[in-house]
């Protein structure tokens, strides 16, 4: 690599808004003529763009900065960034520990890292702003596929979770105009772009700070008109405020994949009103009815925490039998991690590690049952799938996943990534299934799923 042509290694932890963070700052700095390169050693400048969503995000990012104390001890004029969440939490914490770190920046001034990159050559440029200055999307940005792109269509999050840090450090709630987002997926979709995914803390708020009433569904619609945009995702709505408005529209738009992340936390409405999250048990249940009716084959996914304080046996069995009326296609499980600038963590009775972990284990082997039974369903069947790539276990294997945002893997005929194709599936594991290419034109999801799904439609227990 020559000494002359600037580079930097990027490493993004977290959730996909954080992809989505990564991607402004490498467009960001490759306008500014750097280039990118796949190991830190290669790098002029490295770059975390860090999490504080559980506690051990932290050790992470410390135990990634000490590696790359050993770099600059050899390389005085490698720049290290440190960005995002934990940067915006802990500014000092990351002088304190590792004062070699030349530039902090938080989530709200993205658009500073050029600038603060320059002045740190005269020494460390940590700059935190309390309020977004320039919405992200105004950023450039390098996409890290050329088929599929994050769409952010608002930042910041207006609720107040007791176990959670996001409003803390993403601010209140922002939204973009309906406007700004469809053109801006125009042109993705222009430059050869067949997948959005909507990104949001509560997309289902979107447009209530731009004119008092959310406009979520008129954005799907919106986008839906959009020629050439194959498949439209987002994540993630909150349940109080998913409505039968969003519901229709999911319905109805031919490009809005059938799946739906719908993060419950707990089955138990004694634990939901300890995490304010301003539902009950069984009025999630009935947006999930209310879902499994209106849209045949819909895959449902979830977050539960375990563990909150003071979560008592009987209401960890609330969550198990929440579990097991969803019948959720997959499950993101999660050990309460205390957090600070969280009233959670004020609350009495936490719980030991290991009465935590046994409760864990317990609702995984549970969800892991219904996840390879969701799985078993799609036997026999055939589904559109989106091609990604070689598969990452096996390279001589291609990755796609389905409309419902299922993992499957088959036998490479030279695929081309990002090109639609149709697939049989021939077996089922709980965290993906295997499939076969099929010929012909492919099918769309919406219209000609080879057999509705037993289990998945209205004929699930949950809708009873
Ligand atoms: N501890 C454990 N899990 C958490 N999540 C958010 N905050 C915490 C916490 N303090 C989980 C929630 C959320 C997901 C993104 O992370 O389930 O939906
Ligand atoms: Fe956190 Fe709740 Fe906002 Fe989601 S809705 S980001 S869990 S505070």
């Amino acid at each position: 690599m020559s000494v002359q042509s600037p580079t930097y290694y990027i490493r993004t932890f977290g959730c996909q808004m954080n992809a989505h963070d990564s991607e402004r700052m490498a467009g960001m700095l490759e306008s500014e003529g750097y280039a990118r390169v796949e190991q830190p050693d290669d790098a002029s400048v490295v770059l975390f763009n860090t999490c504080c969503i559980r506690e051990n995000a932290d050790q992470k990012l410390y135990g990634n900065l000490g590696h790359m104390k050993a770099l600059k001890d050899t390389r005085p004029d490698l720049r290290i960034v440190v960005g995002g969440c934990l940067a915006q939490k802990d500014k000092d914490v990351i002088q304190r520990r590792a004062p070699y770190v030349d530039v902090v920046l938080g989530t709200h001034n993205l658009a500073s890292l050029p600038r603060l990159l320059r002045e740190s050559t005269a020494g460390p440029a940590f700059e935190i702003l309390e309020q977004t200055e320039v919405f992200p999307s105004a950023l450039p940005s390098r996409r890290m596929s050329s088929w599929h792109a994050w769409v952010s269509i608002s930042i910041g999050c207006n609720n107040s979770c007791t176990f959670c840090i996001v409003p803390a450090v993403r601010g209140r709630e922002v939204s973009r105009r309906l406007g700004d987002i469809v053109a801006e997926v125009e042109s993705l979709v222009a430059d050869g772009v067949v997948e959005v995914t909507l990104l949001g803390q509560n997309v289902n708020s979107y447009g209530r700070d731009l004119d008092g009433t959310p406009m979520f569904s008129k954005l799907l619609r919106a986008l839906d008109r959009v020629v050439g945009l194959e498949r439209i995702r987002f994540t993630s709505p909150h349940p109080k405020d998913f409505r039968a408005d969003s519901v229709a529209a999911m319905a109805e738009c031919a490009a809005v994949c059938e799946h739906i992340h719908l993060p419950a936390q707990s089955g138990s409405d004694s634990c939901l009103k300890r995490m304010k999250r301003a539902y009950t048990r069984s009025s999630y249940l009935e947006k999930v009815r209310m879902v499994r009716a209106a849209i045949p084959g819909v895959a449902i996914t979830t977050d539960i925490i375990v563990g909150f304080p003071g979560e008592t046996e009987a209401e960890f069995q609330d969550t198990l039998t929440l579990v097991e009326e969803a019948r959720y296609d997959q499950a993101f499980t999660f050990q309460y991690s205390p957090r600070p600038m969280t009233s959670a963590a004020d609350l009495p009775d936490h719980l030991p590690k290991e009465v935590v972990q046994e409760r864990f284990e317990r609702l995984i082997a549970l969800q892991n049952g219904f996840s390879l039974e969701s799985n078993r369903r799609m036997l026999g069947n055939t589904f559109e799938v989106l091609v990604e790539g070689p598969s990452k276990k096996d390279p001589s294997r291609a990755s796609g996943r389905t409309r419902t945002n299922k993992l499957v893997h088959f036998l490479d005929d030279g695929a081309t990534q990002g090109s639609l194709r149709t697939i049989r599936v021939i077996a089922a594991r709980p965290h993906h299934v295997e499939g076969e290419l099929v010929d012909g034109p492919r099918r769309d999801a919406k219209r000609s799923m080879s057999l509705p799904l037993v289990g998945a439609g209205t004929a699930c227990d949950a809708c009873g």
